[in-house]
């Protein structure tokens, strides 16, 4: 396996090694695709200090060769490179990783010897990470994130199986054109729709209410439903290095206006409000986010209930208040798309409604 840069610091990539050590099976037919892991950490990378451990240990510890060292039979499903983009606790994931992390991708899908990306990832944050990516990715070349609950020093890892699953969903023609992909126990999800669901078990991802795409089983991969809503190459959305400073609130009994206020202060761009239901929001939330919007904030209502959508003029008269509606994006993927959004350009509630209805 080619590993294209060792280094385990974003700023030090090294995306310039050569593919002459990439294994080839030239002159037997066809050519297995080309596909490039590139590692950011997560548990999947992580090491605790005994096999019976699963919950205190280390994540992004262990290195991407490491990684695709344990499981062998990655080479009978691709031709396997690798880069270590980063090795971070995906709790800390940080949006200067995730311009890196989209523009490596676009460069490499851009070359023509390169079939697809999978990534390595925490499980934590997986859900944002994979739909940026879905929203900004231009290619209709297979990426396909996946992750581990369990770390790689557990008995029963969950991991390796998980790499191998998504190197082959990256490996098959279906997979092309159907957005961003999680490979996760065996499922194929959409990065649109999947979220993490448990704190422990090896079935952490779920797609809410829709279900997942379609499944991974011994190399054999099928797609069950197709994706709807526009991604990759049909999007307005450019990967870039300046983020709008968009911030989450929750509403619940008995808070306070002090976050929302607090953060108008700060001069944010935008507020995404984890409301309860149907995106409803306590009134004293309510009355400083009607304020935060009249003073040019955009301000959208989520829930926190974990599936199901919020109606535009349900739970609140967004029009009156200047409010816009989620729909069925999660308060964490209603903040990526509100920030692609902002730097978009776009400005104002009926725009902004325009593109929550749109992606
Ligand atoms: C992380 O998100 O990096 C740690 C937790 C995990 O991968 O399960």
């Amino acid at each position: 396996m080619a590993a294209r840069g060792a280094s385990l610091t974003i700023a030090a990539m090294n995306t310039s090694t050569s593919s002459s050590a990439i294994p080839s099976n030239e002159g037997t037919t066809p050519l297995l695709p080309r596909i490039v892991v590139l590692a950011t950490g997560g548990t999947i990378a992580g090491a605790a200090a005994s096999a019976t451990n699963t919950s205190g240990y280390q994540a992004g510890v262990i290195g991407v060769e490491q990684l695709l060292a344990v499981v062998p039979a990655l080479s009978t499903v691709a031709r396997m490179e690798s880069e270590q983009i980063a090795s971070v606790d995906s709790k800390d994931m940080a949006m200067p990783l995730w311009t890196t992390l989209a523009q490596r991708i676009n460069t490499l899908l851009a070359d023509d010897e390169i079939d697809g990306v999978v990534v390595t990832h925490g499980t934590d944050t997986l859900e944002e990470t994979a739909y940026l990516l879905h929203l900004t990715v231009k290619s209709d070349k297979p990426v396909v994130l996946t992750a581990a609950m369990r770390p790689a020093s557990a008995l029963s890892a969950d991991g390796p199986l998980n790499l191998l699953n998504a190197v082959t969903v990256a490996a098959q023609a279906s997979s092309r054109g159907q957005g961003v992909l999680v490979a996760f126990n065996n499922k194929i999800h959409s990065a649109r729709d999947v979220v993490k669901t448990s704190t422990y078990a090896v079935d952490a991802f779920h797609s809410p209410e829709i279900g997942a795409l379609g499944w991974v089983q011994d190399g054999r991969v099928e797609f069950q439903r197709g994706v709807v809503r526009p991604h990759t190459l049909a999007t307005e959305f450019v990967i870039g290095a300046t983020w709008p400073h968009v911030e989450i609130v929750v509403s619940y009994a008995g808070v306070s206006r002090i976050a929302v206020d607090a953060l108008v202060a700060a001069g944010v761009r935008g507020i995404v409000v984890a409301g309860t239901g149907n995106g409803s929001i306590h009134a004293s939330v309510q009355q400083a986010l009607a304020d935060a919007a009249s003073q040019g904030v955009a301000v959208v209502r989520a829930s926190r209930v974990g599936s199901g959508h919020v109606m535009r003029n349900g739970a609140a008269a967004d029009d009156a208040l200047g409010f816009v509606s989620a729909g069925s994006l999660n308060p964490y993927k209603a903040r990526v798309l509100l920030m692609l959004a902002l730097a978009a350009g776009a400005t104002g509630p009926v725009a902004l409604q325009k593109i929550f209805d749109t992606y």
